[in-house]
């Protein structure tokens, strides 16, 4: 039985929520591995439409196990917050497992990254400021406060006042705020450690065990392989790593144990926040995938940036990830665009470069060289095998499939569960 890693191609949003729960009838386990809060995966299950944030999508079917691995940053207050508000539309959260070793985003690193952001002026990220980056900072910078630090008092407190000698000296000297108190610190954190403290496993441990049982482990990433820290647009990225490696580092899971590799890529392309995008569009036609697409974050509420399928991204998405299956979303999105380019390699300083440039200043001057294909008028929404789905739209996929070097085992057609046409089982 199957090790299956998802992750995103592209900028996010990809719809990794949505093949995460349409996979969850047949999995075991449900593992989020990086980032945070940051993360919004969309899932709609009938009329019921669902926005987790910190939660594995896994928990939104009976008997999957979800967890939350060492790899993640957790706000307590947004997974209770998450937990209550699931348990009252009837999903039951009981059987949630967190790692001792994950990382908890203080309050104060909150702060400090919406006061970065807004000291970086027109340099910024455009984060979620939702503290990640200076959670990361932190771990990687051995002053980082985990999960088993809540059940040791004397401890805990002795971690948030070396913290925050640092940050506070930054906070006032530099950003111009108040200090921010150690003692009011440690007794907001201590206040959930009684409720966490049951969820809490060593689920490194636990997975394999799960793994060796013959069980069924997907690991859902947050973030997209544009956005992994090594891997992406850096500086603007995410802080941690998106990509597939990330789900062995940030579960306790080896290398050896992963069986399948999937991405998500939308059949356009989509971005939030700062940074480059050689198929941008800030014409109608950006407007209109924006509108047709619902495209708006999840997290944040911001309009998303729109654009033209880039080939050369996803097929970068391939290489880093070695990924065994993509799996194609917002099929349905480009029904009615007549002409559809499709970005097939970059113009950069007057030179084509058929793969992805090598520095960040060639990506940030590439230029797309588009090819075009034929649109589609009919309606997607109830096509459930590939024949189904008009030529055009057949020969659109089986192009970029070509392109980006991988098989395209599934088709988003609509954003409910049903709405997907399976071409090969990810999970087989
Ligand atoms: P994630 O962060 O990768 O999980 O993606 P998000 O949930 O942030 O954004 C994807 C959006 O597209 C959500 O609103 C989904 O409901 C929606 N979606 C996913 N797949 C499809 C699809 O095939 N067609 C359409 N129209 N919407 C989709
Ligand atoms: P999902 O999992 C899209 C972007 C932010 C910003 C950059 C750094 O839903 O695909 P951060 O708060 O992580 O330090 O912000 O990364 N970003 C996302 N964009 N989807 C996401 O998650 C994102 N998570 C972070 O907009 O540009
Ligand atoms: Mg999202």
């Amino acid at each position: 039985m199957p090790a299956v890693v998802i992750v995103g191609a592209q900028w996010g949003d990809e719809g990794k929520g949505k093949a995460t729960d349409a996979l969850g009838h047949a999995v075991d386990y449900v593992v989020k591995f990086n980032g945070g809060n940051n993360a919004g995966h969309t899932v709609v299950i009938g009329t019921e439409k669902y926005a987790l944030h910190l939660l594995p999508s896994g928990i939104l079917t009976p008997g999957v196990v979800p967890v939350i691995g060492n790899g993640v940053v957790i706000d307590l207050s947004v997974l209770f917050g998450e937990i209550e508000a699931l348990t009252s539309r009837g999903i039951d959260c009981s059987a949630l497992l967190v790692s001792a070793n994950a990382h908890i985003i203080p309050p104060y690193n909150r702060t400090l990254d919406k006061v970065i952001e807004r000291f970086l002026g027109t340099r910024k990220i455009g984060t979620t400021g939702r503290g990640i980056g200076p959670t990361y900072a932190d771990k990687m910078n051995r002053i980082g406060l985990r999960v088993q630090d809540l059940f040791d008092e004397h401890i805990l407190a002795q971690k948030v006042e070396s913290a925050l000698d640092q940050k506070n000296h930054l906070l006032v000297k530099v950003y111009n705020r108040r200090a921010i108190s150690a003692e009011e610190t440690v007794e907001h954190l201590l206040s959930f450690a009684d409720r966490l403290r049951p969820m809490v496993a060593d689920t490194a441990k636990v997975l394999l065990d799960a793994l060796d049982d013959g069980k069924t482990v997907l690991f859902e990433a947050g973030q997209a392989t544009q956005l992994d820290v090594d891997h992406g647009n850096y500086p603007f990225v995410t802080s941690s790593n998106a990509t597939s490696g990330g789900a062995c580092t940030g579960s306790g899971v080896p290398p050896t144990r992963i069986d399948r590799v999937v991405a998500v890529a939308k059949a356009y392309a989509t971005r939030v926040g700062e940074g480059p995008f050689p198929t941008e569009l800030s014409d109608e036609h950006g407007e209109r995938l924006r509108s047709v697409g619902g495209e708006f974050g999840t997290t944040t509420g911001r309009p998303r940036r729109c654009g033209w399928y880039d080939a050369p991204v996803v097929r970068y998405a391939t290489r880093i990830n070695g990924l065994t299956d993509l799996v194609l979303t917002k099929l349905d999105v480009l029904t009615g665009v007549e002409h559809l380019p499709v970005c097939v390699a970059y113009e950069v300083d007057g030179v084509r470069q058929d793969h992805f440039p090598l520095t960040q200043s060639d990506f940030h001057h590439a230029k797309p060289i588009y090819e075009y294909f034929d649109g589609w008028t009919e309606d997607l929404a109830g096509a459930r095998s590939f024949d189904d789905l008009p030529k055009n739209a057949q020969s659109y996929v089986l192009a970029l499939e070509e392109m980006a070097g991988v098989r395209i085992s599934a088709i988003g057609v609509g954003p409910e569960r049903e709405d997907l046409v399976v071409r090969h089982d990810l999970l087989g």
